[in-house]
């Protein structure tokens, strides 16, 4: 049997376009993951989909004067597309204002209902009188009661990570009208957490999440140790998923309560067009669920959604959520409020045909274990020190040399000698050793490994000089030299995959490779191509012209 692996990667919210902060949160590592596992050939479905509920657009909606369906339509598109351009391999796209997903989100929510999991109260919430209309989530904002920050929303606060409830604002104004908001009093119904704490204290903190990234597992702990409350999964706002219950006419399911579940409806969208059982990706316990994110969701996928998902009694819990950190620019957060972000669309306008390029930087400047910043000079240097100098370089000269000595025909050699194949034996090791850290999600010691191997094709190419000895009586020794480096560029062609799906296809290509499957690659059954095709550089250098524009442009479009 096949080891099966959902992996979710969270469900952007379709009100604006995508960063590469978001990409090197969730989107990329996401893809790696995938990539490398399917390569492994396990059976497995990379899920996502857009967020199309909630305040955050229903305000976006109402700024730019237009319907929250327009807003939706609008960047759902861009965002697609963006994935799209960087390779990131979802085998569904979804998106929660889908019929599939009101379906199954509704249903869920009656299902949960019938089996008294959720408690009705009268509360009182804040209301600005002057637009009519109660104030939940990023309808206000205020100052933070914990870390005192003056622009915390009222279900989160930015600046500490805390999740909090509108009431607790110190100062909170209205985003609608700017006006101090009233109380008022309305029903909703809550999810009492405080009764999954022994669930989530023998699941997170006794079973196994000790082998879970030290970010992950201390945020959350912290969290349960403080102890829960029930929170509220119903708002008084008109876009989302309609509560399905007589009594709650106007209201709507919370949007962090509809939006994970957002992942099993796009499995099920998924498995509808590919004729197969989605229950097994959701349901059996031999399934593997891990969910990409970023740090600020922490809490939902750590503790609300696997209550959720335990309340149900049919669902399998994640077995890791690798969250990353925040990856900022050039020393400051990323904001789309202030403009300071790289977007992709505007990315691929001046950078196109490298989408590689970004993947690489953003993998091997990844913010894994703490948060960690993007600058130009950086991503020019690692894109010519590393990619072009040693990648590039190394695969071009081995095409070029054989091209030149063997008219591109890999020389056949019957045997080495013991330093060849102590060689052989180190540069047949990566694979595996790639696909260790990858398994363990430290992409960026992975990428690292791969450009070692490189490294080694390069340095042997230097030690050996090839180009030297053709010129005298040990001609034949060139032979073994260009046939172990041309198969170290098939390892590379391989084990590049998940990180630089591009340039993998162009090096298969170019040497003739059609093995796809990682546990194949070993030293009995070398990847060896025959004829080798003359091709361009695989990657380009960057000019400093290039970065003093980027740097230029940030600066003049901050607000
Ligand atoms: N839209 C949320 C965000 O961008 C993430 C939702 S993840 C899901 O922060 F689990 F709810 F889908
Ligand atoms: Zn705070």
């Amino acid at each position: 049997m096949k080891k099966r692996y959902t992996i979710t990667a969270a469900l952007p919210y379709a009100n604006g376009p995508i960063h590469i902060g978001h990409l090197a949160g969730a989107y990329i590592p996401a893809d790696i993951y995938s990539r490398y596992l399917r390569s492994m050939e396990k059976d497995i479905v990379f899920i996502c989909g857009s967020d199309e509920h909630g305040a955050a657009i229903a305000i976006r909606a109402k700024k730019e004067g237009v319907s929250p369906q327009k807003i939706i339509d609008k960047y759902h598109l861009m965002i697609k597309n963006s994935f799209s351009d960087f390779g990131i391999s979802f085998d569904n796209y979804s998106r929660t204002s889908s019929k599939i997903h009101h379906q199954t989100a509704s249903l869920f929510f009656k299902e949960l209902y019938d089996k008294n999991t959720f408690i009705e109260k009268e509360t009182e919430q804040l209301y600005d009188s002057k637009e009519n209309q109660f104030l939940a989530d990023r309808y206000v904002e205020g100052e933070c009661p914990k870390c005192h920050f003056k622009e915390a929303y009222g279900d989160q606060c930015e600046k500490c990570g805390s999740t909090l409830n509108p009431i607790d604002l110190i100062n909170p104004k209205s985003k609608l009208s700017g006006n101090k908001p009233s109380l008022k009093k309305t029903k909703h119904w809550f999810l009492p957490l405080n009764n999954f704490e022994d669930f989530l204290k023998k699941w997170f903190l006794k079973e196994k999440k000790s082998d879970w990234k030290t970010n992950v597992f201390g945020q959350v702990k912290s969290w349960i140790n403080e102890g829960l409350k029930p929170r509220a999964i119903t708002r008084d706002i008109d876009w989302g998923i309609p509560v399905p219950l007589k009594d709650a006419i106007g209201k709507v399911l919370y949007v962090w309560f509809d939006a994970p579940i957002g992942y099993i409806s796009s499995t099920i969208e998924w498995a509808e067009k590919e004729k197969v059982d989605w229950k097994p990706y959701w349901q059996d316990p031999n399934t593997e669920l891990v969910h990409f994110i970023g740090k600020d969701n922490i809490v939902f996928h750590c503790i609300i959604f696997p209550s959720i998902l335990k309340a149900s009694e049919k669902y399998i819990l994640p077995s890791n959520v690798p969250a990353n950190e925040f990856l900022n620019l050039e020393g400051e957060k990323i904001s789309t409020s202030k403009n300071w972000a790289i977007w992709l669309d505007d990315y691929m306008k001046d950078f196109p045909e490298m989408q590689d390029t970004l993947r690489y930087v953003l993998t091997a400047n990844a913010p894994e274990t703490k948060d960690n910043d993007f600058t130009w000079k950086d991503f020019q240097a690692k894109n010519n020190n590393e990619l072009v100098a040693i990648f590039g370089n190394f695969i071009n000269r081995v095409a070029v040399l054989t091209e030149k000595y063997y008219d591109g025909l890999t020389p056949q050699i019957s045997a080495f000698n013991k330093e060849e194949e102590n060689l052989l034996n180190e540069v047949y090791s990566y694979p595996e050793k790639i696909g260790k850290s990858l398994e363990k999600f430290e992409f960026r010691k992975a990428v690292n490994k791969m450009i070692d191997l490189a490294r080694i094709g390069n340095k042997y190419l230097a030690d050996k000089e090839p180009w030297k000895i053709i010129k005298t009586p040990n001609v034949e020794k060139v032979k073994t030299i260009m046939n172990i480096s041309i198969q170290i560029c098939g390892i590379l062609a391989l084990v590049c995959e998940p990180f630089l799906p591009n340039t993998s296809k162009k090096l298969k290509e170019q040497f003739n490779i059609s093995n796809t499957n990682w546990n194949s690659i070993n030293k009995d059954n070398p990847i060896i191509s025959t004829k080798i095709k003359k091709s361009n550089l695989i990657f380009r250098k960057i000019e400093n012209e290039e970065i003093d524009f980027q740097l230029e442009k940030l600066q003049k479009s901050k607000k």
